[in-house]
């Protein structure tokens, strides 16, 4: 007979619980584990029509929704038990858990199988108030106007927090930083089934679909200039709308970009053909910032400072323009990008970042090793986009064209979309 496990997540609302759970249940299934999540925040949007996204809803000191919560937690751990009784082996409890009474149920509910408690922090403010702030603009919240929507989820939050028992006699544990993706403490007392690979999982990025598309063509880039703040031009909108019919049938629920109008507009046109598909803009997918030679051509430059075109030509990568940036100076922030696009992505399967030429090729090797020297000159068109996909087994990287006609097919590396 096959071990049996319950993992039981841990953490404040927002701090990237689900997207753990979901990573874990999906790569233990792809090793053949059967594995089922148990998400009572679902299961109680199910079971009652009343409103229970209101802060109130949450009080401690409301009797109410606290028997609905409970009566939710009991409902999921008994279908818990019984699916390990049968052909389960893992089971995962997707919840705040954030009670000693409530993770000692856990543990009195499955005697014989080991609990390993999985909790989930997040210190990193910036991340967590963009998160707050994508999670207000969703569906649960659609009634309401963003910034009273925003203070209603950061009230809920409160009230967890206000009951919040650190984990202290548990005996399998394991704490988590979900933004920076590293394990900060752990404690495990007894064999826990699929130890080594939860944490292989946890610190490891996996990546179904990320699909890396540069902005359309700009009036600077017509004139060959760099930097700046430039539209569209209408070939540029025209490969914008072939993005979006490209991928119209491909869901895609956030296309992350840049503050600059060239990504948003692109972005905007894939948008549109989208069902449900919120923009983020990030600052850190902002284009280098090319100091004194902003809005130059390359021509200009070579003519009017040949030291500056000297001096990059001989190291692009660790060349920093008077008064703007390097691909070296760029390093950190486009990482700290990458890791709040997978903190603010859940777990969705596709994933979109609309960015820049030098932006792009910092992406891309992010994850794919290449040496620095080279990462100035890859290749970063205008009329494809490069798929990546990354689980712990393999690493695919390659360039599409979007033209109408070549469509993504299992064939051609986008399995499972
Ligand atoms: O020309 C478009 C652009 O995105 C500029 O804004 C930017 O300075 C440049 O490409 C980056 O490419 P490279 O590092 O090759 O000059």
């Amino acid at each position: 007979m096959s071990a049996k496990l319950v993992i039981a997540m841990v953490g404040l609302p927002a701090r990237g619980k689900s997207t753990m759970a979901c990573k874990i249940a999906r790569t233990l299934e792809f090793d053949d584990a059967k594995v089922r999540i148990f998400n009572n925040g679902a299961l109680r949007r199910k079971l009652s029509h009343a409103n229970t996204s209101s802060p109130e809803f949450f009080s401690p000191h409301n009797i109410q929704g606290m028997e609905l919560r409970e009566k939710c937690a009991r409902i999921n751990l008994e279908l818990a038990r019984s699916y390990l009784e049968n052909e389960g082996e893992v089971a995962i409890i997707d919840a705040s858990n954030v009670t000693r009474y409530r993770r000692k149920t856990i543990e009195e509910t499955f005697p014989g199988i080991p609990v390993f408690f999985i909790e989930c922090v997040n210190v990193d403010e910036e991340a967590n108030e963009a998160c707050l702030e994508h999670k207000a603009s969703l569906k649960e919240f659609s009634s309401l106007p963003s910034a009273e929507a925003f203070d209603s989820f950061y009230r809920r939050i409160a009230h967890y927090e206000s009951i919040y028992e650190p984990l202290h006699e548990e005996r399998n544990r394991i704490l988590v930083d979900s933004f920076e993706g590293c394990i900060l403490q752990e404690r495990i007392s007894d064999v826990v089934p699929y130890y080594d690979r939860i944490r292989d999982i946890i610190t490891t990025r996996i990546v179904k679909n990320l699909f890396l598309v540069r902005h359309g063509e700009t009036y600077y880039n017509q004139e060959d200039r760099i930097g700046g703040d430039s539209d569209l031009t209408a070939n540029g909108l025209a490969q914008a709308r072939a993005l979006a019919d490209y991928f119209a049938d491909i869901p895609v629920p956030i296309i992350f970009t840049s503050n600059y109008k060239r990504t948003l507009q692109t972005a905007a046109a894939i948008a549109e053909k989208q069902k449900n598909c919120s923009i983020i803009a990030l600052t850190e997918f902002n284009e280098i910032h090319a100091g004194i030679c902003e809005g130059m051509t390359y021509q200009e430059i070579r003519q009017r400072m040949p030291e500056v075109a000297n001096a990059r030509n001989r190291n692009k990568y660790g060349y920093i323009y008077p008064q703007g940036e390097g691909y070296v100076t760029m390093e950190k922030r486009v990482h700290r990008g990458l890791q709040k696009v997978f903190y603010l992505n859940n777990y969705n399967d596709n994933i979109m970042i609309v960015g820049h030429r030098a932006v792009n090729r910092m992406i891309l090797s992010d994850f794919v090793f290449r040496p620095k020297e080279e990462v100035p000159y890859i290749y970063m068109p205008q009329n494809r986009y490069y798929h990546l996909q990354i689980d712990p087994y393999k690493k695919h990287c390659e360039l599409e064209p979007y033209t109408m006609g070549a469509r993504l097919t299992p064939g051609n590396g986008a399995a499972g979309l």
